[in-house]
């Protein structure tokens, strides 16, 4: 996809960096600078500087430095032409790439505009769900009795969808408007997901989420695009999530991401894990970097996300037989990314607990120290593909070979793929 420079030329100088960087970053200004707590480092005092004269950005910490588009790209990790394309749908133009048709080009704008009006729709959600829990004493209750702090829910932006089938008729005047359909917020009496209750029997809508912890779910982009709501006793399903939307596709999203970024890069790792309250207690807790998958297996697309922001991934899924299950799963979707520079880790956690009920009965510490214990890809493949063979037989050692090929395929070419085939022809004896 080319992208002339003259267009590059014109959508930089038709956008305010000060206002790019600043929907992620409070800034201040200073003499002819703006100041702000650098994002890529992490740091408690301001050394981060953006010039609107040279609509350029500085960071005299760690050295970062770059363009509107140079911001977006690595506080976001999208790459260059979706954050062009970003830029320009935000600035109201349209970017002329030169190989591709007026129709399909048409089309793609008229599809950004879209999810941006989706995103806006769930945002106004978000906050409306956000004030409820200020008046919601029950649900203020079960989030401190799951031992939350306010701030931490802050930062995630936890929230509270009331009571009642049409709250969101109050937040949205005009309820009978497709987009909240299509954002996955209500819910019409004709859809196969729907609960067919007597409000759908009298054929109207109503809304998704009910008397539920809602979890707001943002992209890297730091949009909202779903949520997650946990009920608050016992009650089925335990957690609904938004269904798959224009802007929503649960293989593709992690929870927490986009507040984890900063974490990522001082910790030097991501940490995968299964739960919405497993990344809210960890980050409580001083485990910043912590996401999670939103209750499907880890996907190819996950991984290559998680490598976008850091080249070390450790998968910390819960200790029960669901959670060893999910491991697997994330080896598989790991093995294609796992080249030699980058670090696959896995930890496996006492079948009793999952990540958030580890680090509250047995601390900080004892986590860190669980995570410095955690299985190398290769450790964990080797025993993959050793599972339920008996290794002293003939036959044992040929299911192990024939469970190791598909794995050790996957991975792509270099030292550890070539190390791991010696070890294989090791364990089966050839
Ligand atoms: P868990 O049941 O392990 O959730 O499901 P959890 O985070 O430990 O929940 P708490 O501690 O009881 O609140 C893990 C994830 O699977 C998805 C959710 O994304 C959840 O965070 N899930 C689970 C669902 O989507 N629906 C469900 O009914 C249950
Ligand atoms: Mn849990």
């Amino acid at each position: 996809m080319a992208i002339p420079q003259s267009f590059i030329q014109e959508l930089l100088s038709r956008v305010d960096i000060v206002e790019v960087v600043g929907r992620y970053v409070q800034l201040k200004k200073g003499g002819a600078n703006f100041m702000g707590l650098c994002p890529f480092h992490g740091e408690k005092s301001p050394s981060f500087s953006v010039s609107p004269t040279k609509q350029f950005f500085h960071c005299f910490g760690c050295g970062k430095n770059g363009n509107a588009v140079g911001f977006l790209m690595e506080h976001t990790g999208i790459g260059f032409v979706e954050a062009v394309k970003d830029l320009a749908q935000q600035a109201g133009l349209q970017v002329p790439e030169e190989d591709v048709p007026p129709q399909e080009r048409a089309r793609a704008a008229e599809q950004r505009k879209k999810q941006s009006t989706l995103n806006e729709v769930l945002h106004k959600a978000a906050e409306a769900y956000k004030a409820q829990l200020k008046h919601a004493p029950r649900a203020i209750d079960y989030l401190k009795g799951r031992g939350l702090s306010g701030q931490v829910a802050k930062t995630f932006g936890l929230g509270y969808a009331p009571e009642g089938w049409r709250f969101l008729s109050t937040v949205f005047p005009d309820y009978q408007s497709p987009l909240l359909v299509e954002s996955g917020l209500v819910i019409t009496p004709d859809d196969p997901s729907g609960e067919g209750g007597t409000d759908a029997k009298e054929g109207k809508r109503y809304d998704r989420f009910r008397d539920r912890i809602m979890f707001p779910i943002r992209n890297v982009k730091g949009e909202c695009i779903g949520f997650g709501g946990r009920v608050l006793d016992q009650g089925e399903p335990k957690y609904l999530n938004s269904p798959e939307t224009p802007v929503f596709s649960k293989g593709h999203e992690l929870y927490g991401l986009f507040e984890a970024r900063t974490a990522i890069r001082q910790a030097g790792y991501v940490l995968v894990t299964e739960g919405y309250m497993d990344v809210v207690a960890l980050a409580q807790l001083g485990f910043g970097n912590a996401v999670a998958t939103l209750g499907t297996a880890c996907t190819p697309e996950h991984v290559r996300l998680l490598f976008r922001f850091s080249d070390a991934v450790v998968f910390g899924f819960d200790g029960d037989a669901a959670g060893r299950r999910a491991a697997r799963k994330a080896l598989e979707a790991a093995l294609p990314w796992a080249t030699d520079t980058r670090s696959v880790k896995f930890l496996f956690l006492p079948p009793e607990h999952d990540p958030d009920s580890f680090v509250r009965t047995h601390g900080p510490e004892a986590f860190a120290e669980a995570v410095q214990q955690a299985v190398p890809l290769s450790r964990f493949l080797l025993e993959a593909a050793a599972a339920g063979c008996d290794l002293d037989s003939h036959e044992g050692r040929a299911r192990m070979s024939s469970q190791a090929q598909p794995l050790w395929s996957a991975l792509p070419d270099g030292a550890l793929k070539r190390q791991l085939l010696q070890d294989l022809a090791d364990g089966v004896g050839l």
